[in-house]
């Protein structure tokens, strides 16, 4: 029996900062006209933007300017940036901070003036902030109570999609599971915004949503991915065995916290010239290296040379929470480890957020329109968001208005295989523990065909599950994450050499290939373009 149907004009899948900026944007180019449904496969709030802390990169300030914050973007994006994304999000950054402004959001000041922090490898301070250390929160708060104000936006919460309805080539909606039951929702385009993928991973700063469903949805609808090996690791997340995994801000290192060893030694001078704000997937690296070194666990992030008073207003979230864990961090060094925090690849879009399947659009995490090239500069995936979000939104509505009346006809959902007995939900509690271990252990920081090859031949043994049928979350969610896992060791392997965040122990240099980008596709394989 098929599931029952919904329809609305646009279905936008996800409610972070991309999610709900492509949906205020369709809701403002429909008007009354247009209905907008937007997913979220948990509560609304629970995303990464909710938990982004450091900031949002603007070049705003006095002292600062659109090419060079254009400049330090490509720097760190080690070569791979895609220039022409590059220019558009520095570019129209401005304008959308200034309209989230208007919008209600509040960032912290100076007097009367907007204050800026520094983060690693911007060559300005540029970051805005929010209530010290709570940025993503206050820019979700602000966009979805602007969604709320428009009467065209339906949300649906706790709802997971599964798979995309696919008709004749092109995307026309999505099947959902709501309170335990299919429905599958037509619609005339589908915005794409389910973020990233940092669940794949033992370690990571991501919340437990990560599970890097829209990649894999949109591989099984044959939508082409790329860049998929360059999986960045943020270097300073709290060690303590018993904590949830919580992130400390690079902004901290902004502010003059500097990493030490295990001996209390600061080391980051010997690995490049800007020391302990230098791009981050050097900062990680270089702390395996002394991890390595000196047989430690972790190293320290040290701030308790600067003023309490200070820190407790700079970072108030960060300060209360070690303190749980009885870390004064105005007195002592906390202990540090880097863990998974973004994804630079993803599903290939161009500057519109248009993807290679007809009426799908993505933006956000999820999407690749290669602004971040190899090694994303520190708070410019919250800009990246509101930016292609916006854009996204604009081009779903204008292709929504070009197809004609014959084409708004359903048709089959793309996954088309769940033939596969269901997996028990033991068992997939524990694939997902060994699965995220395996990833961590083989695919982390500093990988080797060895490794791959022993990651691939563990995917491999699982790869059974992706055809599994199930209509429970954590099933459906390790279906993704073997999926996505198999496509980021591939591109991994792919790629014999080493640049940005994607580091071969067996391929130290660039590599011959290093100016081209790896490619995903369901029909065709991993290859190069
Ligand atoms: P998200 O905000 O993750 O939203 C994803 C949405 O998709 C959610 O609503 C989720 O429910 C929904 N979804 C996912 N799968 C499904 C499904 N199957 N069905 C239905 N809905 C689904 N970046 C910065 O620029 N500055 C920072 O300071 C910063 N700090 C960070 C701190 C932390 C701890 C983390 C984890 C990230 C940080 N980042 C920061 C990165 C940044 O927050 C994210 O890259 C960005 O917020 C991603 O936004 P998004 O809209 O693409 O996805
Ligand atoms: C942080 O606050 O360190 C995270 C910033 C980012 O990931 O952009």
């Amino acid at each position: 029996m098929n599931p029952p149907v919904k329809k609305a004009d646009f279905l936008v899948i996800g409610g972070g900062v991309a999610g709900l900026r492509a949906a205020i944007e369709l809701a403002s180019s429909a008007g009354s006209k247009g209905s907008i449904i937007v997913l979220t496969k948990d509560k609304p709030t629970e995303s990464s933007t909710e938990y982004a802390q450091g900031g949002i990169a603007v070049a705003l300030s006095d002292e600062d300017e659109i090419g060079i914050h254009y400049e330090d973007t490509i720097k760190a994006g080690d070569g791979l940036c895609n220039e022409k994304a590059v220019k558009a999000m520095v570019e129209e950054g401005p304008q959308r901070i200034l309209e989230l402004i208007s919008w209600g959001a509040e960032f912290d000041k100076d007097g009367s003036k907007l204050d800026f922090t520094r983060e690693a490898a911007h060559s300005r301070n540029r970051v805005l902030h929010s209530h010290g250390d709570s940025t993503g929160r206050e820019i979700e708060r602000t966009l979805i109570n602007k969604a709320r104000t428009s009467p065209s936006i339906t949300r649906y919460d706790f709802s997971f999609t599964l798979d995309l309805i696919m008709d004749v080539g092109r995307c026309a909606g999505a099947r959902i599971l709501r309170k335990r039951e299919l429905v599958d929702i037509y619609a005339k385009a589908v915005v794409l915004a389910t973020g990233g993928a940092g669940e794949l991973f033992a370690g990571t700063t991501n919340p437990s949503i990560a599970t890097a469903d829209g990649m894999a949805i949109a591989y099984r609808a044959g939508a082409l991915l790329t860049d998929m090996e360059f999986m960045q690791f943020h270097p300073t997340t709290l060690f303590y065995p018993t904590a949830p995994p919580f992130l400390l801000s690079e902004a901290m290192r902004g502010e003059g916290a500097l990493l030490k060893n295990i001996d209390r030694e600061r080391f980051m001078h010997n690995y490049h010239e800007m020391a302990d704000l230098a791009p981050r997937d050097i900062v990680s690296r270089a702390i395996v290296s002394e991890m390595v070194k000196k047989g430690s666990r972790h190293v320290y992030l040290d701030i308790s040379h600067l003023d309490g008073s200070f820190i407790r207003k700079r970072f108030p979230q960060i300060y209360k929470t070690c303190l749980n864990y009885n870390i004064d961090i105005t007195k002592e060094m906390i202990p540090v480890i880097p863990a998974a925090h973004y994804i630079m690849g993803g599903v290939r879009t161009g500057l519109d957020g248009r993807t290679s399947i007809k009426g799908l659009f993505a933006a956000g995490e999820v999407a690749c329109t290669g602004v971040q090239g190899a090694n994303r500069l520190a708070s410019n995936s919250l800009l990246e968001g509101i930016v292609f979000g916006a854009r996204a939104g604009s081009a779903a509505f204008n292709y929504a208005g070009d197809i004609s009346e014959a084409e708004e006809r359903g048709a089959c959902v793309s996954e088309g295989v769940q033939r596969q007995a269901p997996v028990s939900s033991i068992d997939a509690e524990k694939i997902r523990y060994s699965l995220r271990k395996v990833m961590s252990e083989k695919v982390g920081i500093i990988r080797c065909g060895e490794s791959l090859k022993t990651a691939k031949e563990k995917l491999d043994e699982w790869s059974y599950l992706q055809d599994a049928y199930s209509i429970d979350r954590r099933n459906l969610e390790l279906r993704n994450m073997i999926t996505s896992a198999r496509l980021i060791v591939g591109s991994a392997f792919l790629r014999e050499g080493s640049i940005g965040a994607h580091y071969r122990s067996d391929f130290k240099e660039r590599g011959s290939e290093w100016k081209r980008h790896t490619v995903c596709s369901r029909d065709g394989g991993i290859y190069w373009i």
